[in-house]
């Protein structure tokens, strides 16, 4: 029997935040990678659709694959490898330019944010970010990938690559899997602990309520110490009117198991609350750090991965794109 095919991504556009574990990654390491044939991957290219620095771009995107490695993604089970490094992608994003229309990419919710936050900066917005779904597209695309593990900020674009699949299909021939996307049942848009009512973003310029992979335990208790609560004293669960304290149970649920709503009978105190999630924090990242400093040491084993990774990776998307070419009507090399 053949297993389910999975593919995921991570932009390596900051350093790697509690909500991308939580939201994704811890899962792929936990689930995913035991139970299909899984590939995982650090997305640079979509990295170069905001105004960047190109040696920051390169120290990042090794660190983000060290740290999945850290997090358990272990490549005797999955594929790790970096989206440059695979032409496929590029090759199969501008078949589905020529696939979508530009009203589907202006209604995509993250191009309006990041659009406008870019419009108010200096250099302009870049094509690229209003295309960048078509790249997505072409990454879970070019691996048949039927599940794509993700944060509910990414559903609207799995559900795009959705639309568009199956409009190439109907059109030139049955050529991709249509890919659905999961989520977690818990967690799956950690807020921003200054902010509530903002996802905790790596690229935000305030870290005063982000939560790294890579924070000093003290920096993550002086952080979850200093969260947005909301007014009131009771300990509940409530997103629409208590959107600080939610979050907080909702970590703690994502890091010690159980049910927000449960946890909350649990506390007299928001001060309570809060120093248990803060060590609740402290202990999940602990083994990540761990080996993330012990990989960090050789990152030589880091480079044989990603070799490896992009190697097996080109291989098995190769066909699909060469399928889509000739489905297009592009003539075939002789
Ligand atoms: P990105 O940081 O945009 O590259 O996201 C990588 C993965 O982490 C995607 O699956 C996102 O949906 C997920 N993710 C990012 N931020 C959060 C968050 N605050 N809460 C939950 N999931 C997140
Ligand atoms: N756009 C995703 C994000 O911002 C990253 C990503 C790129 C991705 N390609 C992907 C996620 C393919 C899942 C599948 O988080």
């Amino acid at each position: 029997m053949t297993r389910t095919r999975v593919f995921s991504g991570v932009k390596p556009t900051g350093h790697l935040t509690l909500g991308n574990y939580l939201g994704a990654i811890r899962g792929w390491a936990e689930v995913d990678q035991h139970r299909t044939d899984a590939l995982f991957c650090v997305v640079d290219l979509h990295a170069l659709t905001v105004d960047h620095d190109p040696a920051r771009v390169r120290r990042l995107s090794r660190q983000a694959a060290t740290l999945l490695l850290a997090s358990g993604l272990d490549p005797e089970l999955c594929t790790l490898f970096v989206q440059s490094h695979v032409d496929e992608h590029t090759r199969l994003a501008y078949l589905l330019e020529c696939t979508a229309t530009d009203g589907e990419m202006r209604r995509m919710i993250q191009y309006k944010e990041k659009a406008a936050r870019e419009r108010a900066g200096q250099s302009g917005v870049r094509l690229s970010l209003l295309t960048y779904p078509a790249l997505m597209a072409a990454d879970i695309l070019a691996h048949g990938a039927e599940e794509v593990p993700v944060g509910d900020d990414q559903v609207q674009h799995v559900e795009l690559t959705r639309v568009l699949a199956r409009r190439f299909n109907d059109r030139y021939g049955r050529v991709f899997t249509v890919p659905r996307a999961t989520r977690p049942t818990v967690a799956a848009r950690v807020m921003d602990l200054r902010d509530p009512t903002t996802k905790m973003g790596k690229s935000h310029a305030d870290t005063a309520g982000i939560v790294y992979l890579l924070d000093e335990p003290d920096t993550v208790r002086r952080k979850v110490m200093r969260a947005v609560t909301d007014s009131g004293s009771e300990v509940v669960y409530d997103r629409e009117t208590r959107p600080g304290l939610a979050n907080l149970l909702e970590v703690l649920a994502a890091c010690t198991g159980g049910r927000p709503e449960d946890l909350a009978g649990e506390f007299a105190s928001y001060g309570t609350l809060k120093k248990t999630v803060a060590e609740a924090v402290v202990e999940v990242l602990r083994p990540v750090q761990e080996r993330h400093a012990e990989l960090s040491a050789d990152p030589g084993y880091v480079d044989g991965v990603l070799k490896d990774g992009a190697e097996r990776a080109r291989g098995r998307s190769r066909t699909v794109v060469d399928a889509a070419y000739r489905a297009m009507g592009l003539l075939p090399a002789a």
